[in-house]
């Protein structure tokens, strides 16, 4: 994503001091707001969905930076479903993460999956012809990208850096205060927990000259508390948990509820993440389990979380 402007500074809680705000960032808020409204108005509901791992540099001029596992692809697959089930998308996606329709295709080499048509020059006709082996069923997921598109339904937004994620999410969510409970934050990207504030960042590359690196980080503002709270105190807002340890998934998921008062957590575990979820609210919880006959009938997870998520959001609205 572009660069980044000089800290401004308006207390912002924290944010704006320690985190460069983004150039482009009032001219996404203000595509994001107009993108909400006019849904909102044609009586569609809005879902902001993060998705991918956010990028934290170790070095002004970065040449190392701390990542974080995600592919991209719960929160590719999961779009898909809210376009099925009549939602209009916010895209807020980590750069080259796993993209909606595309990630059907992740594993195929393009070249491999098209042949030039025969014909009397170099180039054969000069057609390509897709095989239909390698891109399997490209015609009918091209069907839907292009009606999805057409409609304007999906709007993708790019993040790169866990300062760009911030930014592009705060004016996310004020962009959607306006259609109340409407909107629904999907949070599914995975935040860095740690950062090196600008001002204590080395401009250049770290010698390892030097010996031992050590580094000591500092702890990113949780965005769940100011979300829930003053910029979009009105939406249906899911946060997502991931542990390794399944012992202690429930307690961390219902901790993360107690703590932010938000409605609902899906709460996974790493080795387990595509074919078993918990969802988690203040009274209730709900295992949602991929059996081998979804498997094979291609269904995903995906689709019964959001299944489930639209049902709770419909109720959430009519309270
Ligand atoms: O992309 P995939 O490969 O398909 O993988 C999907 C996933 C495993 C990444 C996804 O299902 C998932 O679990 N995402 C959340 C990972 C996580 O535990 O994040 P966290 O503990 O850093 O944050 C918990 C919640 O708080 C998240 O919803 C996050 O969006 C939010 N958060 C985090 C940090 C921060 N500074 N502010 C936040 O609001």
């Amino acid at each position: 994503m572009a660069q980044s402007s000089p800290v401004p500074a308006a207390s912002d809680g924290g944010l704006c001091e320690e985190f460069a705000v983004p150039s482009q960032v009032e001219e996404v808020r203000r595509l994001m707001a107009e993108f909400a409204e006019r849904h909102d108005a044609g009586g569609r509901r809005v879902v902001l969905i993060t998705s991918g791992g956010t990028k934290v540099p170790l070095e002004s001029r970065t040449v190392r930076f701390l990542d974080n596992f995600s592919s991209g692809r719960r929160g590719a697959s999961s779009a898909e479903y809210f376009l099925d089930s009549g939602y209009a998308v916010i895209y807020l996606h980590r750069h080259r993460s796993l993209y909606p329709y595309t990630r059907l295709y992740t594993g195929v080499n393009l070249l491999d999956s098209l042949r030039l048509e025969p014909g009397e020059g170099e180039g054969g006709s000069g057609r390509v012809l897709v095989d239909q082996a390698e891109l399997q069923n490209v015609a009918a997921v091209l069907k839907r990208y292009q009606a999805v598109k057409t409609a304007g339904l999906l709007l993708p937004v790019e993040f790169n850096t866990l300062s760009e994620y911030l930014h592009l999410l705060k004016a996310a969510a004020q962009a959607l205060n306006s259609i109340g409970s409407n909107a629904m934050f999907y949070l599914a990207a995975a935040v860095s927990d740690f950062y090196i504030p600008a001002s204590e960042m080395p401009e250049h590359k770290i010698q390892s000259s030097n010996g031992p690196l050590q580094i000591s980080m500092k702890m990113v503002p949780k965005m769940l508390k100011p979300l829930v709270k003053d910029w979009a105190p009105q939406a249906f807002v899911i946060s997502f948990k991931l542990e390794t340890d399944p012992s202690i998934l429930l307690e961390r998921a219902r901790r993360a509820l107690d703590i932010y008062n938000h409605q609902v957590v899906v709460a996974n575990v790493l080795d387990t993440l595509r074919g078993y979820v918990v969802i988690v609210t203040k009274t209730t919880q709900h295992e949602l389990t991929l059996t081998d006959d979804d498997v094979q009938k291609g269904i995903e997870i995906e689709e019964k979380i959001v299944s489930n998520l639209s049902a709770a959001h419909t109720e959430f609205m009519n309270r």
